[in-house]
């Protein structure tokens, strides 16, 4: 049973039809300058409004982010590793305390099972559902981050289900064959990380895919922002997560919405995208 305030602040980042569609922006904090996030300030202002929540750092957070945004935080509050070192040797980064100031809906931490450093990282995790359920805020725990693994339904399910059972309110995880059964085995929401960047239709097909099978939605980063279009594909990739769409329409709705863009920069100067509102009708 989820106490007020931890469902309030869950409800912020999942729409009233379950799903979500999260921003990531944190992968700074162990691959440093990543492409698309060299200026996070100027990647994440245009796509704010089209995300349910976005995922940065604390230091993005309080450098690059409008506070006036309405737009639910998920803290990114683990780290203390980085690419050129172990990387699930992570603790935890951020206090309890200083997310509530930050006003964040929900926090987030990745665990590393079958890592050298698996105990400490699920231990991290026991933590901070502790410290959450004190203050009412929800944990989102990331699984299978790290270029050897293996990710296969096996390995993820192993991953999703542990962190559930530890207590995690919802679980981000990659998509593989047999999603579904990972969907079965994991009594909380799932959401999908998007991973590395592909051609922009494989992305929106691998979101219908992992939608279709019992994603709770996305958490997406690379391709979105480092897409040709990140508004087009942010709008695209929400007509799957929240109106259905099959691939191919959504794929159509990028291109149109890509297309608008490039003739309203051409007259104006500016970019033309479709609102909210608009795209949810789609
Ligand atoms: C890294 C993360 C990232 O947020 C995650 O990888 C999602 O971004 P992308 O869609 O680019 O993979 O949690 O630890």
């Amino acid at each position: 049973m989820m106490d007020w305030g931890l469902k309030n602040r869950f409800s912020r980042i999942f729409r009233s039809d379950g799903r979500t569609v999260m921003l990531a922006v944190d992968h700074g904090y162990f691959l440093g300058p990543t492409t698309g996030l060299e200026d996070a300030a100027r990647t994440i202002k245009p796509l704010l409004s089209y995300a349910d929540a976005l995922m940065p750092t604390r230091g993005v957070l309080r450098t690059s982010v409008d506070p006036a945004s309405e737009t639910p935080i998920v803290l990114r509050v683990s780290g203390g590793n980085s690419i050129l070192s172990e990387l699930s040797n992570e603790g935890i980064t951020v206090s309890m305390e200083d997310a509530v100031r930050l006003n964040v809906a929900a926090v987030a931490l990745s665990i590393y099972v079958g890592s050298p450093h698996e105990k400490q990282t699920l231990l991290n995790l026991t933590k901070l559902v502790d410290e959450g359920t004190r203050y009412g805020i929800p944990v989102l725990a990331v699984t299978a981050v790290g270029k050897d693994m293996v990710r296969d339904v096996r390995y993820l399910a192993l991953c999703c289900r542990i962190a559930a059972e530890l207590g995690a309110h919802c679980v981000k995880t990659y998509y593989c064959d047999g999603f579904e059964k990972l969907v079965k085995t994991c009594p909380v929401p799932l959401v999908m990380a998007g991973g590395k960047k592909l051609p922009e239709y494989e992305a929106l097909e691998l979101t219908y895919n992992a939608i279709k099978r019992g994603a709770a939605g996305v958490d997406m980063g690379r391709n979105i922002f480092q897409s040709d279009d990140p508004v087009a594909m942010i709008q695209a990739v929400r007509a799957v997560v929240h109106e259905n769409a099959k691939p191919k329409e959504a794929y159509d709705l990028y291109n149109s919405l890509k297309r608008q863009s490039k003739r309203g920069k051409k007259s104006s100067g500016k970019s033309v995208t479709a609102s909210k509102e608009e795209i949810n009708k789609h």
